[in-house]
């Protein structure tokens, strides 16, 4: 980045509007490299050392937000000491290092959310703001009603108190049916260990919402940036 006048620095790091800035300067509140500057007075926010009040002055950077559909078999890490293929591999192309917001287990597929803005993804992960993910789970091994049924009845799992799930049949006709599921915690592998203590086989299981976030027809492996509007109401949702 190239030398911009201080105020105008001082505005974009959202610290003050430019005029207040500009009275900051005059008041003498602000050095760069150590040296009080005056107003009028130029830096350059990447590479000088800014203060306000000794307080460094950092320029907001613009964060990357996206959904990946994570396929079978892809770890999410970035980097996998077994060598296994990780969700990092997929989302190479948007040119920044990306964060998995929780995760995907390896045979798991669906919505994956990946981004560099450690808030927002703290967030989204802390248990007070877990917002509610949606499961599309093949299985088979019971009737699909008195599956959904005791998978909803479910309050404890491994011991521990668990919140009661969303459940409904989605498709039914043969051995194999499909349910939804919607949960708001993210315990390791939840849905597959509800599935297991109601005796069913699970088959596929594929994370088609998160939040106000949904897969729609986003191919197996791909990912697109989230839009302003879903952005929006992400951070809305915690
Ligand atoms: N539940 C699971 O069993 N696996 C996941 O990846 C996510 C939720």
């Amino acid at each position: 980045m190239s030398e911009q006048r201080l105020q105008k620095i001082i505005s974009a790091a959202g610290l003050a509007s430019r005029r207040a800035a500009e009275g900051m300067l005059s008041a003498g509140r602000v050095t760069v490299n150590g040296v009080p500057v005056a107003l009028g007075q130029s830096a350059d926010a990447e590479k000088d050392d800014i203060r306000l009040d000794g307080v460094p002055v950092k320029p907001i950077r613009s964060h990357t937000y996206i959904m990946l559909n994570k396929p079978r078999g892809y770890v999410t890490t970035l980097s996998d000491e077994k060598g296994r293929r990780t969700v990092a591999e997929l989302v190479k192309g948007a040119g920044v290092r990306l964060y998995p917001v929780g995760r995907l287990d390896l045979n798991t597929e669906g919505l994956l959310i990946m981004t560099d803005d450690g808030e927002l993804a703290n967030c989204l992960m802390h248990p007070s703001h877990e917002v509610d993910k949606v499961y599309r789970a093949e299985v088979s091994g019971a009737e699909p009603k008195r599956a959904a049924a005791q998978l909803g009845a479910l309050r404890e799992l491994e011991g521990r108190a668990i919140a009661p799930a969303r459940v409904s049949v989605t498709e039914s006709g043969g051995a194999r049916f499909t349910l939804e599921i919607t949960i708001h915690e993210g315990r390791n592998r939840q849905v597959r260990k509800m599935c297991a203590a109601a005796g069913l086989k699970v088959h596929r299981l594929v994370r088609v919402a998160e939040g106000p976030l949904t897969l729609g027809a986003l191919p197996s492996g791909k990912w697109r940036a989230l839009t302003a509007a879903e952005l929006a109401s992400l951070r809305g949702a915690v």
